[in-house]
């Protein structure tokens, strides 16, 4: 928004919150404001003035009325595993941390439904729904240390993405609490609903800036028995991004389809000290592709036929995965990713997407931006949903590049990004760190719809304000 609220915080607001949730749910200390001051978004550090845990949405109803009253800026926050800084407290204030709403309330095995509080790990939902031989398919690399809510506040995606749908597909309905303290439901236990304006959609993707999800109903549905895996190199990263799509166009749909340069899977090998695969010095890139379903007749034929596809852009020899363990290891190595780029250097990461068919067109972009820029990028991602994840390494870039002129090459990217029919953010949300790019992708006219949608949720803008929206 154009303002945001002035902190009015005061010792007297602290001891109403203590009488809300109780003394030990209330942390001023400076080690509880310091872990809660930042996310996993590159650097940055915001501590709090305040850090609340409440047990239940009408607890979540007092703090905020109390705090609307006063136009005191609230940060809901999840796991804090975000990339875009949706949960950083940027303006200081209240952090509302949902850690202690961890509990799955219902799985309806009749109607292939879970209900879960949000401060579930998004794995032990995963687990639970498993024991039942259902599955819950949205699987962010974080899955083991995210939560079910901040899933729900980006739209979170993940390898299944691509087969499956990302979160906004399993939501059905959502208990929040608004801003002013009244506890709503957005829509109904159902799987189909033509009933009125979709708020359960509008919350989904909303960033905590609408309303505090306290409870989520998401559907389920079976389990499959089988998947089989494979790696396959290529020698040009580019024809790796062009394989994806003929792959589609062939009529398969893997259940993953993960795209990785070099450098990703060469520096994840070292953080987690692996040598199960083994980089041969002409390939430039991977591709992880999984099949799953209930006939592993079919799958086999499928796992041929893709790799029959890949041959025709110049891959190496494909590695199959004999077994669960290889699988596993395979896996982990594509979800540590992110945690190895950040181990090795400072980066910003841009979460771009594009039309499936346009990826190598995006790669070939940011690596002539990246040039031109002097930056070095480390680029992986969902590669059958088009979404690449492009890591700009800081490396020998002074601070003042790092914090001046590379603004000007992110633009660059966004706007490629723009014109090949993609947008800013697949997966991770806009939060804090993208903001200043919506204006490429969105006029005045679709700018102040949004904003008015937030003034009529938060009419005094004290729910996660100064994110999404560029000041
Ligand atoms: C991943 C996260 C960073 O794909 O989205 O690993
Ligand atoms: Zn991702």
């Amino acid at each position: 928004m154009d303002t945001v609220a002035i902190s009015l915080l005061t010792a007297a607001h602290i001891e109403a919150f203590k009488i809300i949730v109780g003394e030990k749910y209330v942390f001023v200390d400076e080690e509880s404001l310091n872990n809660y001051a930042h996310d996993e978004t590159e650097d940055l550090l915001f501590p709090p003035e305040v850090v609340i845990k409440p047990r239940t949405a009408q607890e979540i109803s007092s703090i905020l009325i109390i705090c609307n009253k006063g136009k005191i800026p609230v940060t809901p926050r999840g796991g804090g595993t975000g990339l875009s800084g949706g949960a950083l407290p940027h303006l200081g204030d209240v952090l509302l941390s949902m850690e202690r709403m961890n509990g799955i309330l219902e799985i309806d095995e009749r109607n292939l439904q879970v209900t879960t509080e949000p401060g579930v790990i998004t794995e032990v939902l995963q687990d639970a729904v498993k024991e039942k031989k259902l599955f819950y398919p949205p699987d962010p690399s974080s899955r083991g240390s995210c939560f079910i809510g901040g899933n729900i506040a980006e739209n979170s995606g993940g390898p299944k993405a691509v087969k499956y749908g990302v979160v906004k597909d399993y939501v059905l309905n959502l208990e929040i609490v608004l801003p002013t303290g009244e506890i709503i439901w957005t829509g109904a236990n159902v799987l189909k609903n033509s009933t009125g304006y979709n708020l359960t959609q509008l919350i989904v993707g909303s960033e905590g800036t609408l309303g505090i999800v306290t409870k989520i109903v998401l559907r389920l549905i079976p389990l499959p028995q089988y998947d089989l895996l494979m790696l396959v190199p290529f020698n040009a990263a580019e024809k790796a991004c062009a394989a994806v799509s003929a792959i589609f166009r062939a009529g398969y749909t893997p259940s993953a389809m993960e795209f990785m340069e070099r450098d990703a899977l060469d520096w994840v090998s070292k953080f987690i000290d692996s040598s199960s695969v083994l980089i041969g010095d002409e390939v430039q890139a991977h591709l992880l592709i999984e099949v799953d379903g209930n006939n592993t007749d079919v799958l086999m034929q499928d796992m041929e036929g893709i790799s029959t596809i890949v041959q025709e852009f110049d891959c190496g020899e494909i590695l199959f995965a004999d077994d669960a363990q290889q699988k596993a290891e395979l896996w982990k190595m594509r979800r540590k990713v992110g945690e190895a780029v950040k181990s090795h250097s400072i980066y910003k990461e841009e979460d771009t997407v594009v039309p499936r068919a346009e990826l190598p067109a995006l790669l070939k972009g940011v690596k002539e931006i990246g040039k031109k820029y002097g930056f070095h990028s480390v680029c992986y991602g969902h590669a059958g949903d088009g979404n690449l994840h492009v890591n700009i390494i800081k490396g020998s870039l002074t601070d003042e590049e790092w914090n001046g002129s590379l603004k000007e090459g992110i633009k660059e990217i966004f706007t490629l990004t723009k014109d090949l029919g993609g947008t800013l953010s697949g997966e991770h949300g806009i939060g804090l760190v993208q903001k200043d790019y919506m204006d490429i992708v969105f006029d005045k006219t679709q700018m102040r719809l949004m904003k008015e949608i937030k003034k009529i949720f938060d009419p005094n803008n004290i729910l996660n304000a100064g994110k999404i929206f560029p000041a």
